[in-house]
């Protein structure tokens, strides 16, 4: 199944991409998931305010040149901050820039960003048009957003008007999210919504919808394609510690009948990736920041062994590379022997 998904002016070979995913979606993570088919990945949600104030904020949003296509998320709840953001992220070389009205963070929402704008019409349509005006017209923007802040009729007239200033101020696209700003992740992703979505702007020239939510394996996003019409698929929880999630997909692509089961990580996949991402996390964070980051990954690729339960342990212990590597020694026997790459 040929794909080309149209961004703006880019194009994007298959119908996903890995989410934004705070604590998560490094260079390391999203270097990984590009080797196994991710065409496009996005940061995790950056404060306008921490780019501006350089430092640690700004050495953070630095791209890898092999990190492309990369889409830089800004949050914010000023309009000549979120600008001024936009900015520094298009020189920095982002491929797309993506406006944040999604998070659902107590303390993001307090300080009036993210998902606490959706509640907030004017000030997140100033938000959507500054940042708009500051990016031009030659790189696309794009939106996250969830479906509602809550379940009332004035939050989802919230959401509409929004959505149409999104597309009046020439957005390239919008991923939406089917929660609830209130659910937060409770429960199940309202597809439906999606599928109304679609029903109502999918014929909206220049501008693709995609969509987020219970995105779990492979299949899942064919289905969610299926049953909503989105453009694209935003993958999520179900990336961390599951790269092969992208290749799996790849081979959906191909043979919509592939066997699920026969697209498995063995256990010699799974000790390369664990070495490879360990040595990406050392590069970026250091050997100690990486080994305590890894803990969290580890658990997540746990999942995939035939005894998850004390390859889960082992890996909440590790402290170091030399314990990382103990965990594959003792856990993920392998024919070959391969080196941490740095
Ligand atoms: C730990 C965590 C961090 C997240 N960080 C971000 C973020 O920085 N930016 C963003 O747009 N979404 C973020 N999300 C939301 C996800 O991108 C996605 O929309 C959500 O998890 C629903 O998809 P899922 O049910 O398939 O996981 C985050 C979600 C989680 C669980």
């Amino acid at each position: 199944m040929p794909c080309m998904i149209q961004i703006g002016k880019l194009t994007i070979d298959a119908p996903f991409f890995q989410a934004g995913l705070a604590g998560y979606s490094d260079t390391a993570m999203r270097m990984v998931a590009r080797k196994h088919g991710c065409p496009m990945c996005v940061t995790e949600a950056m404060l306008d305010q921490f780019l501006i104030n350089g430092g640690k904020g700004l050495k953070a949003a630095e791209i890898d040149p092999e990190d492309h296509l990369i889409t830089g998320q800004l949050m914010g709840s000023h309009p000549d901050d979120i600008a001024q953001g936009c900015k520094i992220l298009v020189g920095l070389g982002y491929d797309i820039i993506d406006v944040n009205l999604a998070c659902p963070v107590k303390k993001i929402r307090k300080k009036a960003r993210g998902g606490h704008l959706l509640q907030e019409p004017d000030a997140a349509i100033d938000i959507l048009k500054s940042a708009r005006q500051a990016v031009g017209d030659d790189v696309p923007c794009t939106v996250k957003l969830r479906r509602a802040t809550d379940e009332t009729p004035e939050s989802a007239a919230n959401f509409y008007r929004i959505f149409q200033a999104v597309i009046d101020l020439g957005y390239a696209g919008a991923v939406v999210h089917g929660r609830s700003v209130d659910q937060k992740y409770n429960g199940p992703s309202r597809w439906s919504f999606l599928k109304e979505l679609v029903d109502q702007y999918g014929q909206t020239p220049n501008f693709i919808i995609g969509g987020s939510g219970d995105i779990w394996e492979a299949q899942d996003i064919f289905r969610m394609i299926q049953q909503t019409g989105v453009d694209i698929v935003s993958v999520a929880r179900g990336c961390i510690g599951n790269p092969w999630i992208f290749q799996q997909a790849r081979a959906l692509m191909a043979n919509p009948n592939a066997d699920s089961a026969q697209l498995a990580p063995t256990l010699d996949q799974q000790r390369h990736v664990l070495l490879e991402h360990f040595g990406l996390s050392q590069k970026l964070h250091g050997e100690r920041m990486a080994s305590m980051m890894m803990r969290k990954f580890g658990i997540k690729f746990s999942a995939h062994h035939p005894t998850p339960e004390s390859v889960r342990l082992a890996f909440i212990a590790v402290k170091s590379l030399n314990d990382w590597q103990n965990v594959l020694e003792n856990f993920y026997v392998s024919t070959s022997s391969l080196p941490v790459s740095s």
